[in-house]
């Protein structure tokens, strides 16, 4: 008999600890950032280097300028004919269906020879007046790209024109200024608006 019991205690136990264990498994997994559905988050979030590129209205934009909100940052090129605007148009229709909630977007230019300010304050207001273009000397843009794994080279087209190969992956900034998670293609506006709820309701 005193075996028996024993024996019933401790699976009563076991099954006490596991059910524990399942509990507190399932609300850690509820806590919202780490509960990315279709975006990659990263284990802890990673501080940008130092930088300092140029805004599309000419000002000086260093890491600085991205604390105290929420941020989108997505590499690409005002000439590219697919990838740059249908990520910018998919990335301000996010920020509509986030409404007061939505995170500013940040466009880094990895053409900084052809993008100028004024050229990057025409193309990136086109999709939404809020979105924000860099540029910069050719070894900060490279540099900074370097930094957050952003591959880039040029394809020439012939005629002195060429392309831009480019990574598209799209960064989310958190109010501290770090890389917090990141979205690769295909992007999916309902997915990546879930995703941020979640993300940004975690803070
Ligand atoms: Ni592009």
């Amino acid at each position: 008999m005193k075996t028996t019991s024993t024996v019933l205690l401790t699976g009563g136990l076991v099954l006490a600890a596991a059910g524990g264990a399942w509990v507190a498994r399932t609300t850690f997994e509820r806590t919202p950032e780490l509960a990315l559905q279709y975006g990659t988050l990263l284990p802890e979030p990673h501080a940008l280097p130092h930088f300092v590129l140029t805004d599309h209205s000419g000002a000086a934009f260093d890491e600085t300028r991205l604390r105290g909100q929420w941020s989108l940052m997505f590499f690409g090129f005002t000439h590219c004919p697919d990838v740059c605007p249908t990520t910018l148009a998919l990335l301000a229709d996010v920020r509509k269906r986030l409404d007061t909630v939505a995170p500013r977007v940040v466009f880094v230019s990895v053409d900084p020879e052809r993008d100028t300010p004024a050229l990057l304050a025409t193309y990136v207001t086109a999709f939404d007046p809020t979105i924000v273009g860099l540029t910069g000397t050719v070894p900060a843009i490279d540099e900074f790209a370097a930094a957050l794994g952003i591959a880039h080279r040029k394809i020439p087209m012939g005629a002195d024109q060429y392309m831009v190969d480019h990574t598209a992956a799209v960064f989310v900034i958190d109010p501290e200024g770090r890389r917090s998670a990141l979205f690769s293609p295909p992007f999916e506006p309902a997915q990546i608006t879930s995703d941020l709820r979640r993300l940004l309701a975690g803070t």
